[in-house]
């Protein structure tokens, strides 16, 4: 059997991210409004400092207003809930996301909770997900919508397949199986307490792994055929140099997967490409206009 195809999660983005620029630019014209997304950042961690720079940079080269708003390591709970109080009331800022994770004396949940659902674009506050879980109308975590766009191109038909969802965040692996389930596939969430795991996978024609486990994903585990979404990013050393892998053993799972998602450049570009979507949804949402077909 031939190699599975490679997912170009870069190359999709990059779509998403042109129709999204245009639709933006159509709404400025239109309507005279520029979606506005403000990010908080609390602390000096340098993982985040690298993602949310990167996400200020998409949302201006996407013709949107980005903010950021940096608030120290030792930033009381209070003063974290008075900035979002007031990024909440601001009527130019559309989108709010607060980089996670925050320092142990805020409590992230009652942060979350404490921003307007309607501009919560990492869909995280519990009206989005209780929005999602029911079937209506919401904000869907970005990193799971961004790998059911791409199953849908890549995946065929999702109605009836057997997907498994290895993971059970809040980020990741619930709304991601919600998604699934909104698809009319048959979904299994599977966690570190799951017995026989591999066999559970090998059943699977849809496999998302989302433990933050280096390649613990092996490819005798993957059902020939089958479509895996990898959603880890490990830092890792192989041979004395620094490594990115993610939660599948890519080279083995190569060989047997019909298509497959690469880390870096798999899942990653397509969770800052959602996000870019979910600020433009937001934004029309807010001014009472239609979401653009173009970018759902
Ligand atoms: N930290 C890691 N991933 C995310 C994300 O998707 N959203 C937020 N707010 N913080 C994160």
């Amino acid at each position: 059997m031939s190699d599975a195809t490679i997912i170009d999660g870069k190359a999709f983005a990059a779509g998403l991210r042109a129709r999204l620029a245009d639709q933006v630019a159509r709404l400025k014209e239109a309507h005279g409004i520029t979606p506005g997304l403000s990010v908080v950042l609390v602390g000096e961690d340098p993982a985040s400092q690298v993602y949310v720079r990167n996400k200020g940079k998409a949302t201006a080269e996407a013709g949107m207003k980005s903010d950021q708003f940096n608030m120290p390591e030792t930033a009381s709970a209070e003063e974290v809930l008075a900035k979002v109080a007031a990024l909440d009331a601001d009527p130019e800022v559309n989108g709010i996301l607060v980089q996670l994770p925050l320092p142990p004396q805020v409590d992230s949940a009652a942060v979350i909770n404490a921003i307007d659902p309607g501009k919560d674009i990492d869909g995280f506050h519990v009206i989005n997900v209780g929005r999602l879980a029911t079937g209506q109308e919401s904000l869907v975590p970005c990193t799971p919508l961004g790998c059911l766009l791409m199953l849908k191109d890549y995946a065929g038909p999702l109605v009836g397949k057997r997907a498994i969802v290895v993971g059970r965040s809040n980020i990741v692996g619930k709304p991601m199986a919600q998604l699934l389930i909104r698809e009319s596939c048959t979904v299994t969430i599977a966690h570190s307490k799951t017995q026989d795991l591999p066999g559970e996978c090998r059943r699977a024609d849809i496999v998302i792994a989302a433990v933050g486990k280096p390649e613990m994903v092996r490819g005798d585990w993957i059902k020939p055929g089958a479509t895996v979404i990898d959603v880890g990013i490990n830092r890792i050393e192989r041979d004395g140099k620094m490594k990115l892998v993610g939660d599948v053993a890519f080279e083995e799972a190569l060989t047997v997967a019909g298509a497959i998602t690469p880390v870096p450049g798999g899942v990653g570009p397509m969770t800052i490409a959602c996000l870019l979507r979910n600020t433009l949804h937001a934004a029309c949402r807010q001014h009472g206009l239609e979401v653009p077909p173009e970018t759902i």
